[in-house]
């Protein structure tokens, strides 16, 4: 009996962990240490949550990212100085819950109005900068002979030889432009050519494919995991 008891305890063990998992695969967007936590003006972090950060090494200023983008940045920025001579520069990348409440804030007293800023700025915990997996990128240049780094966020980054090059291979190094002309009613936010998002290499190839939105993305994405569990389950 007590083994009787035991064995269907384990069974029942067994089913729980399954069933949990298939969620999980199947809700990238709620797994906030996964890498497709969706973090946008429906979805938002509150002031506690703090992800574990370090200093990406790269060139400018507010560095800090998750040890996994931050790793691929560092390669990334390697490369680009390779191939175009010229730096990446870090301009901004996570952001608190306070920092983001006081961008916000500088951005409603610049613009005018909420509703204006709301366009061009996460309020508080509405960043993906929160999740130290975001970074607005900025370039090295020449001027009269010197290089010279743009720490600025401009929409003048495509053109510039080391943005245009991070245009093209993002994707190769598992980041996504997070926000593009077209995708402002998915998003929510109008184009940034300077914000990326990490979210590792699979679904940066995908999505870069695909040329979608995250948001997008993850709808799909939950539709093929439920599928495939749902299929899974007839063969079984
Ligand atoms: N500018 C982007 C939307 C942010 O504030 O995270
Ligand atoms: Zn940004």
């Amino acid at each position: 009996m007590a083994n009787l008891l035991e064995q269907l305890l384990t069974l029942a063990t067994a089913g729980t962990v399954m069933i949990s998992s298939a969620l999980t695969a199947a809700a990238p967007h709620n797994d906030i240490n996964g890498l497709l936590y969706l973090q946008n003006r429906q979805w938002r972090s509150g002031a506690a949550y703090i992800p574990e950060l370090r200093e990406a090494d790269v060139k400018g200023k507010v560095r800090e990212m998750r040890d996994d983008a931050a790793a691929a940045l560092e390669q990334m920025a390697a490369d680009c100085k390779a191939e175009t001579g010229f730096h990446l520069v870090s301009v901004s990348g996570y952001r608190s819950y306070q920092t983001q409440a006081t961008i916000y804030q500088r951005k409603v007293k610049n613009v005018g109005s909420q509703k204006r800023a709301d366009e061009y700025v996460a309020r508080a915990g509405a960043s993906e900068h929160q999740l130290g997996l975001a970074m607005d990128l900025g370039w090295e240049y020449k001027e009269k002979g010197k290089l010279r780094l743009y720490s600025g966020t401009s929409n003048k980054f495509p053109n510039s030889a080391a943005g245009a090059w991070a245009t093209e291979n993002c994707w190769k190094y598992g980041f996504i432009l997070r926000y593009q002309e077209g995708w402002e009613d998915v998003t929510g936010y109008k184009a940034e050519e300077w914000h990326f998002r990490y979210v590792g290499r699979e679904n940066a190839e995908k999505i870069y494919a695909n040329q979608m939105p995250l948001e997008t993305y993850l709808i799909l994405l939950r539709q093929e995991v439920l599928m495939d569990i749902v299929l899974g389950a007839e063969k079984e």
